[in-house]
């Protein structure tokens, strides 16, 4: 089933989520009675940063515990492949090793090892990404997904058209994903940014026990418009979640535009507590602002 809850802004969707994060790890962890671990896929991108942000925040007073924490393993959801002759990553300082460095690993008292990324300087490649597979698969499978979506409907780096039971492995990223992040993170050099990464695969994200997917801002409001009433279908990677048995759509106002826009009165006004999509089976949405 997928849910859909829109907060404010893009503080009030890193809080949501946050309560999600640590409500389902709390369950997660009761359900394995004490002794396993809290397994998650994590995002890069600009979206997460003030999710990471929170996490640390409730960290720091006292609200999330050091328990709580060293029980997280975490995988990374990508890594960028560099184009041939370029830096050596992972250490660039675009690098999603960076990336998470630097905006969550080293402010949370993580256990040692605790924090996977596929390592693009590996020697062979896909070793590398079979590894990532089976060290999921060894630790029980991943209990939730945080993911983001592209402004194409990408999730991770699968680029439409993506398939739905892909394995991790080498991807090629789509232009409009490499002018998006040249944007973001290149100060806009389209050659900077290289053309190729490591994603997990589709498949490997939806047998994940949960997904949350965030998005916040008018420039994915298609891309979530698309992917929660359009098809199911690869040319739009996030719609695949339709079929997910427990999936969490968190956005702001703006990310939900076309969505209230659609179940909004002719004033163009929506209640607060309206739901999104009222005649649809098997969604629940709800309107939190
Ligand atoms: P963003 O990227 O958070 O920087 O918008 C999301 C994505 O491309 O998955």
């Amino acid at each position: 089933m997928m849910q859909i809850k829109v907060a404010k802004d893009p503080l009030a969707v890193a809080s949501m989520t946050v309560d999600f994060l640590v409500g389902a790890g709390e369950k997660a962890l009761k359900r394995k009675e004490g002794k396993g671990t809290y397994n998650l896929a994590l995002p890069t991108g600009s979206t997460p940063i003030e999710t990471y942000r929170e996490l640390i925040e409730r960290h720091n007073q006292g609200r999330i515990s050091d328990d709580f924490i060293a029980r997280m393993r975490t995988w990374n959801l990508d890594e960028y492949l560099p184009d041939p002759g370029r830096e050596v990553w992972p250490h660039h300082e675009q690098s999603h090793r960076t990336f998470m460095e630097r905006h969550f690993f080293r402010f949370l008292p993580f256990a040692p090892g605790a924090n996977r990324i596929l390592d693009p300087a590996a020697a062979d490649l896909g070793e590398e990404c079979r590894g990532y597979e089976q060290s999921i698969a060894v630790q029980g499978g991943l209990d939730l997904a945080l993911v983001g979506i592209g402004t194409n409907g990408h999730v991770a780096f699968n680029e439409p058209r993506a398939d739905a039971d892909s394995h991790t492995g080498v991807v090629h990223l789509a232009p409009t994903t490499v002018s998006d992040n040249a944007e973001k993170f290149f100060k806009g050099d389209l050659n900077a940014v290289p053309k190729q990464a490591l994603s997990m695969g589709l498949g490997t994200i939806l047998s994940a026990r949960k997904v949350i997917l965030i998005a916040t801002g008018h420039a994915k409001a298609v891309a979530v418009g698309a992917s929660v009433l359009g098809p199911v279908t690869g040319w739009c990677p996030a719609s695949l979640f339709q079929n997910h048995a427990d999936c969490t759509y968190v956005l702001d106002t703006e990310a939900a535009s076309l969505l209230i826009k659609r179940a909004a009165g002719p004033d163009g006004r929506l209640a607060p507590g309206t739901s999104l999509l009222r005649s649809e089976a098997g969604f629940s949405h709800s309107l939190i602002c």
